[in-house]
């Protein structure tokens, strides 16, 4: 029987499709960190089709030959551990080099869409490429909507004789709920859902990957994923990283949409969705979205006493004194914006109704630690009347993002010894140990399933939409309310106070596993 072509993934470890690649915005730092590295390793990995070449756009004017140079650097400084013992892979470079393109001009300018509409077609000649295309789009996010209208009318986006267009927009997706759905009506004017591939680089990590093999191919977790044993869920994407040189984007987007309605949403999402019926990109997504959707919309009241926002001061972050984020640079003296978030949310379905999941990221705290962590309930008591509550432990499930990879379980266990006493004790699976490393930015997997054609890992326009949904109350809320108390948290710190009440009011505390 043939299955429902839409839930059914495509195979796994195909190469990707002969392809023209265009980066708008390719002389920021995400091609030469990222993407000129993923491709390095997909090349390596034989999974870049022979039949492949890159177009680097920007508006700055650039020597081809120097951009060129510049992007083989980027390959060696950035593609993997290897790369420091200084064996990288010359005959995969120099195959990259020769596929490598540029073309400046301005995205506004219909001009331009002609002149690379050429140089796309000599490409393909060059190279014997199909006409397949991908356009990366790195650009500042306003731009966004405009390239793909102008995709549209220079007739670059339409898909004929079994060719296809698809288009790769980085994040940030809309600066609020409002925004976010104008650039989905605007570019769904142009290009069908299925072109469209909204990228989250959590999404890429393995481990979140994971969350959903952890769930749904094992037999023993999916029993207890519930109200039923679940005490609460904490999710944490902590950095000790400060905003760095990235003042000016940061001062505008803040924690809250630098982190949340995407990253954070993800993590919620896969670990709570309901088992889809495949791996389907949509049979995937419409679950992720379904359980978004669930989420209890907080109120004005609810911003203020389930929500926490913080800006960090000076402190020592691994023993090193580093500035607050008043004194970063491009950062207004008396600014506003928040490093640090922390929210309880609730989730209105039968699976997760009355289980809080608290969630926080901020930047410069203690360490660099993105967890998830499930707290399963209390066993009963009665055969331990006698023992220190203190002493009873509870099972923990902790899902390490980074920098660990991992996941571990807490159980408790009978210390020896002639007395009864109980001791947590914990079991720990690390992927490198298992696996070993391999050669990874993050980026290898998101752009092979963009030339595969296999969306799952990419945020659709509903998981988005939705994702704004629960954070606008907090967005309009604290606009009102412009913050009093900052700084509230020292750099090198868990965060600010109001988040430690937050659970404190619930009688838990925040588990800070590193
Ligand atoms: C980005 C944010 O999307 O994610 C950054 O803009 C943040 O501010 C980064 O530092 C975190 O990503 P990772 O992979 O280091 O956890």
């Amino acid at each position: 029987m043939n299955r429902h072509p839409q839930l059914s993934s495509p195979a796994p470890g195909r190469p990707g499709d002969s392809c023209v690649m265009v980066i708008f915005g390719a002389t920021g730092n995400l091609t030469q960190l990222k993407l000129l590295p993923a491709l390095y390793n997909l090349a390596r990995a034989k999974l870049l089709s022979p039949k492949f070449a890159l177009i680097g756009t920007s508006f700055e004017p650039q020597d081809e030959g120097l951009f060129r140079e510049r992007m083989v650097k980027a390959v060696k400084n950035y593609s993997d551990q290897e790369l420091d013992q200084g064996e990288f892979d010359q005959e995969t470079l120099d195959w990259i080099a020769e596929r490598i393109y540029f073309i400046a001009g301005d995205v506004r300018d219909p001009e331009f869409y002609a002149a690379l509409k050429a140089r796309c077609a000599e490409v393909r000649k060059i190279h014997e490429i199909e006409d397949n295309h991908f356009y990366y789009l790195a650009t500042l996010p306003s731009l966004f909507g405009e390239i793909i209208r102008q995709l549209g009318e220079a007739g670059m986006a339409s898909e004929e004789g079994g060719h296809w267009r698809r288009v790769i927009i980085e994040k940030p997706f809309g600066y609020d709920l409002a925004s976010a759905q104008e650039l989905n009506t605007d570019i769904k004017k142009v290009l069908r859902e299925r072109q469209i591939y909204r990228i989250d680089h959590y999404l890429g990590k393995e481990t979140v990957q994971n969350i959903l093999v952890m769930r749904f191919a094992n037999s023993i977790f999916e029993p207890v994923w519930n109200r039923r044993y679940i005490d609460h869920v904490q999710i944490t994407a902590a950095e000790s990283v400060g905003v760095g040189q990235r003042g000016p984007y940061y001062e505008d987007a803040g924690a809250v949409r630098d982190m949340v309605p995407h990253h954070l949403f993800q993590l919620l999402s896969l670990t709570t969705m309901e088992p889809p019926v495949s791996f389907g990109a949509d049979a995937v997504r419409d679950e992720q979205a379904k359980v978004l959707r669930a989420v209890q919309i907080p109120s004005p009241e609810d911003v203020l006493s389930k929500m926490a926002r913080g800006q960090y001061g000076e402190g020592k972050v691994a023993g090193e004194a580093v500035p607050g984020y008043r004194q970063e640079a491009h950062v207004a003296p008396e600014s506003g914006t928040e490093t640090f978030v922390a929210m309880k949310l609730m989730i209105d379905n039968w699976r997760w109704a009355d289980v809080p999941f608290y969630l926080r990221t901020g930047k410069r705290m203690s360490a660099r630690s993105t967890e998830i962590v499930i707290q399963f309930r209390r066993a009963p008591l009665i055969l331990f009347r006698n023992t220190a509550i203190e002493q009873l432990t509870t099972n923990r499930l902790v899902i390490h993002i980074q920098p660990k990879e991992g996941i571990s379980l807490q159980f408790g266990a009978k210390v020896p010894g002639p007395v009864m006493k109980l001791g947590a004790v914990k079991m720990d699976f690390d992927y490198s140990d298992y696996f070993g490393s391999t050669p990874d930015t993050g980026y290898e997997r998101l752009l092979l399933d963009c030339m595969i054609g296999d969306a799952t890992l990419f945020q659709r326009a509903d998981m988005v939409e939705a994702g704004w949904s629960i954070i606008q109350p907090a967005l309009d809320v604290w606009k009102a309310l412009p913050p009093r108390s900052f700084p509230n948290y020292a750099a090198g710190s868990w965060g600010p106070q109001e988040a430690d009440e937050l659970l404190e009011r619930d009688g838990r505390q925040w588990i800070n596993l590193t």
